[in-house]
């Protein structure tokens, strides 16, 4: 194989309760990338439509990824990349994460599959401390992975991929303003009190077994945030309002996707999922805040060849 065209999806993480270790994919939601093997060693970006990124191979996520993979393996030939970006940085949904978990699995690809794909975890993580300052797992996992995933330890590296329930779905509406995700981190505090984080432990435990025992109520009670979201929730406009609509509508549970400022929720069906995203968008069209919306079920394959 001399070159690969492949689908890196959108991811959500944290979801909720699950601060820098739960994650999903989304199935209709992604960039695309052709990676290429090329004589000159190294890595090329040689495009990326649709958004303006940097195409030097040390500034961009991809590049990064990619490099941190050939850092252990010996090859006589080098790669091109090509990425179309669907997915706009600073929306909360996983952009960086996708090119760089596109990266690596691309070239792996093409060099036979020496990594697993959870040892891919480990080089996109690169690609997520460029662009975030902290290489967190929590995008890249589930966009290599699939479905919903556990960031159990990030050293040693231990991710788990969970059960997905077959009727899970999730609406994301993005209301257009940029959130980095470093400044979303800075703004959060570095102690949880206690009595907080049992709540918080206790809803990560729920979320988990409700996933593999399809109790689509415990998914919801477990949708809870008593950590990251009270702080976070002041950047991203008529969050509560977002949220209260769309449970009131329907969803399971509601919050931040990511660092924001995407705002996500979980329903049983496409068409709760469909109705949900109507009462966001009307949230939105009162304030006179411009937004994308997207419903997709969960991906539990990962990135896709095309
Ligand atoms: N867990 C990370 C954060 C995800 O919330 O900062 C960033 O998309």
């Amino acid at each position: 194989m001399e070159e690969i065209k492949i689908f890196c999806a959108a991811t959500i993480a944290n979801i909720s309760c699950g601060f820098d270790v739960l994650g999903l994919a989304l199935d209709n939601v992604g960039d695309e990338m052709i990676v290429r093997k090329v004589p000159q060693k190294g890595v090329t970006i040689t495009k990326i439509i649709g958004q303006n990124l940097p195409l030097e191979t040390h500034k961009n996520v991809a590049g990064v990824a990619a490099l941190a993979l050939l850092s252990k393996v010996d090859t006589d030939f080098g790669f091109e990349i090509e990425i179309y970006k669907n997915i706009k940085p600073g929306s909360g949904i996983g952009s960086s994460a996708a090119s760089s978990a596109g990266a690596v699995y691309g070239i792996n690809e093409l060099l036979g599959r020496p990594f697993s794909n959870h040892d891919l975890i480990e080089f996109a993580m690169q690609g997520e401390r460029l662009a975030s300052g902290v290489a967190h797992a929590d995008n890249v996992a589930p966009a290599l992975l699939g479905g919903f995933t556990l960031v159990r330890s990030t050293a040693p590296l231990d991710v788990l991929k969970i059960h997905t329930p077959n009727e899970l779905y999730a609406t994301v509406i993005h209301p257009q303003i940029e959130v980095k995700t470093s400044d979303a981190r800075e703004i959060l505090r570095s102690s949880v009190p206690l009595k907080t984080a049992i709540k918080q432990w206790g809803n990560i435990g729920g979320l988990i077994s409700g996933l593999y025992t399809e109790d689509y109520d415990l998914i919801g009670r477990s949708l809870e945030d008593y950590i990251v979201e009270p702080i976070r929730s002041i950047l991203i406009p008529a969050f509560n309002s977002v949220k209260t609509e769309s449970i009131k509508s329907g969803a399971l549970g509601a919050g931040i996707s990511g660092s924001g400022p995407s705002i996500f929720a979980l329903s049983e069906g496409s068409k709760n999922a469909s109705k949900v995203a109507i009462a966001m968008k009307k949230v939105y069209d009162k304030v006179g805040i411009a937004y994308d919306v997207h419903i997709s079920k969960i991906n539990t394959e990962g990135i896709k060849k095309l």
